[in-house]
């Protein structure tokens, strides 16, 4: 067992060399040769980087089922487009070919028409890991609604504010969902949240538990004696480039989650385009992601990516701890698994367990394994890339964002030389700077600073859904002309690039992008809380952990604190969900705040570290005295 050979990277250089000095010409070969079109484009692209505005393929049309589908079912019909591995070892594996595809979303995408959604319409799909989540996905594209899928593990009230922003008109539930030994009770949950949504007409109900639901008339539907009724031909819907193709909410460092909104042709073509590169997809690949589609990497690299390709995809529906640490690596040997992409958390995760649960276990069909989600650290990289890998597989380190809609710095697969935490190189089309505090790019290697893109790429959010000043301000305005991501990133002395992590108020935890500030609202909404400041800090397995430092109010003292701080936690699991619980909260007295008011979180962000000799400058506080009181009380 040898390593893997390395191509030559000239090959590389030369294409990147291309694509920047002549982006125009470099896109539409890509758009020409790898896609079907109603019609071609009139211009590949025109854009306005200060007014944020992005229109690529002017005039073509298309439908990106008809890619991801129809155009594979002369060739590949009868090969599997969709694996589905349940949750339950003792269920059965469902393959799901391109035709039986085919067929399952033309009856999706007859059904929805049926309940009157049509072209515009916005779809909100709230289901458990199933085929039937692909599917309303992919139907929705069918008949041009837009999706916006809400992540299974998310409260009613986070369900309800993303229905609401968008103004959905259906919803598409389960019963309830299988997670690990749990049952999650996604229609109870979803009855709560419709208490606040007007807008919702219909709901079409998945039966996967088989759990006793309520349902209420005229409103909710079961979905499978409907699919039964609905003929397996669709006509699929013709759009426009620029038409939504769908909604996915972000967190914001402020306020309420950013509804970020893709559209049709610039996603389809770089999706196809970076699935097939980076991971270096071969005809026949068994490919897996084992991201939830409630993200952006299942959207793109579960759903839209791999179909385009003509892959076979991977849909698991349950967890790498059940029914023990052992499941990730059944599940590459069962179903000979080419491709592996995951998350660091996970792999933190399954690192600490015994090696008997990988040793004995045949991975030997693996040949390219990838990360995703956060920065992976050098030593989960390394077990990763000895024990799973076992040093054959290039391990494509993999950075990008909901909003970037696909991979943007990432190795190539038998292209790029890997290293330890670092994503090494823009993809081709992808043109990275790095930025000062004063707005100058950073040139030469050897720096750091905070990561922009200076030119866009197809993939890239054209909005946030209702709020397009939001969008200029978060993203185009901070280093005018230029996307600012918010990561930090280093090159080092080959150019390559390592990202180091969020720059702003968001905190990443097991890959789960969290607002503090969000975050702070809520817990000041508990009647005994006067003012709270939540930090990150370091954890072994997640990544990142929440630190809360809560001043409580004066008439709360009486109050049993480790009551208050379980009321705290359940609010949080109440309105966005148990993956933003606190894992410490410390009362204090009070917050390190500048003259102005301001809270300085900086100094809290070193206290949660415990990096209690590094804190900085505190003369400029408004109460320094406060500090040594935080830090003697640090839990
Ligand atoms: C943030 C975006 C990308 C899809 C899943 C997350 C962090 C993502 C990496 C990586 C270091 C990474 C960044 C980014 N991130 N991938 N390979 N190395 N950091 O999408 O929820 O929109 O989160 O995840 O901080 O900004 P997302």
């Amino acid at each position: 067992m040898g390593r893997y050979k390395i191509k030559d990277l000239s090959h590389y250089f030369k294409q990147y060399k291309k694509s920047v000095k002549n982006p125009v010409r470099f896109w539409d070969k890509i758009a020409s040769d790898h896609f079907e079109w109603h019609q071609r484009w009139s211009n590949v692209l025109d854009f306005d980087m200060k007014e944020a505005r992005f229109e690529w393929f002017k005039d073509a049309k298309l439908n990106i089922t008809i890619n991801c589908i129809d155009r594979h079912l002369k060739k590949k019909g009868d090969q599997v487009a969709i694996i589905f591995e349940p949750n339950n070892v003792d269920e059965e594996v469902q393959n799901i070919t391109y035709k039986e595809l085919y067929a399952r979303v033309a009856k999706m995408a007859n059904v929805l028409t049926e309940m009157g959604i049509s072209k515009g319409d916005r779809v909100c799909i709230y289901l458990p890991m199933i085929p039937e989540l692909a599917v309303s996905l992919l139907a929705c594209a069918r008949i041009g609604a837009v999706h916006s899928v809400v992540f299974a593990g998310f409260s009613s009230v986070a369900l309800s504010t993303r229905i609401n922003d968008c103004d959905c008109k259906l919803l598409i539930t389960a019963d309830g969902g299988f997670r690990g030994s749990k049952v999650i009770d996604l229609k109870q949950i979803a009855d709560e949240a419709l208490k606040s949504c007007p807008g919702i007409k219909d709901v079409l109900v998945v039966k996967r538990t088989h759990q006793p639901v309520s349902m209420t008339p005229d409103r909710d539907y079961w979905l499978q004696p409907l699919l039964d009724e609905a003929a397996a031909m669709h006509v699929a819907e013709v759009m426009d480039a620029e038409d939504p193709l769908f909604i996915l909410y972000t967190s914001g460092s402020t306020g309420k989650p950013k509804g970020m909104l893709h559209t049709t042709a610039g996603y389809m073509v770089y999706m196809g385009y970076t699935f097939k590169n980076v991971f270096a997809f071969k005809k026949g690949d068994i490919y897996w992601c084992t991201a939830d589609i409630g993200w952006i990497t299942g959207h793109s690299y579960i759903v839209y990516g791999p179909l385009l390709n003509g892959a076979t995809t991977v849909l698991f529906e349950g967890i790498p701890s059940y029914p023990d640490h052992g499941r990730f690596w059944d599940v590459i040997q069962k179903h000979k698994v080419n491709i592996f992409y995951t998350a660091p958390t996970a792999i933190r995760a399954l690192a600490k367990e015994s090696a008997a649960y990988f040793e004995n276990r045949d991975l030997s069909s693996l040949k390219v394994i990838g990360s995703v989600g956060e920065p992976i650290n050098e030593e989960a990289w390394k077990w990763y890339y000895e024990n799973i890998g076992r040093r054959r597989c290039p391990l494509v380190d993999t950075w990008w964002q909901t909003e970037t809609g696909g991979i943007m710095i990432s190795p190539l697969a038998f292209v790029t030389p890997t290293k330890p935490s670092h994503a090494t190189l823009p993809l081709p089309g992808i043109q990275p700077a790095l930025m000062d505090e004063l707005g100058n790019e950073i040139h030469g290697n050897l720096v750091s600073g905070n990561l922009c893109i200076k030119f866009p790429w197809p993939g890239m959010a054209r909005t946030i859904y209702g709020n397009h000043q939001r969008y200029i301000d978060t993203y185009f305005s901070t280093y005018p002309g230029r996307y600012f991501s918010g990561d930090g990133a280093l090159r080092d002395e080959t150019g390559y690039y390592r990202i180091t992590g969020r720059v702003d108020d968001i905190v990443i935890v097991s890959g789960h992008n969290l607002g503090t500030a969000p975050l702070e609202d809520l817990i000041n909404s508990h009647p005994s809380v006067a003012e709270s400041a939540i930090v990150g800090f370091p954890h072994d397995i997640k990544g990142n952990a929440l630190y809360g430092f809560v001043i409580l109010k004066e008439e709360a003292g009486n109050s049993d604190g480790d009551e208050i701080r379980k009321e705290i936690n359940q609010l949080i699991s109440d309105n966005i969900g148990p993956i933003a619980k606190l894992d410490k909260i410390q009362f204090v007295q009070g917050l390190p705040k500048t003259r102005s008011g301001k809270i300085m979180r900086r100094i809290l962000r070193k206290i949660a570290e415990n990096e209690l000799n590094s804190l900085g400058d505190t003369s400029t506080l408004l109460n320094p005295e406060v500090v040594d009181n935080i830090m003697s009380n640090r839990l």
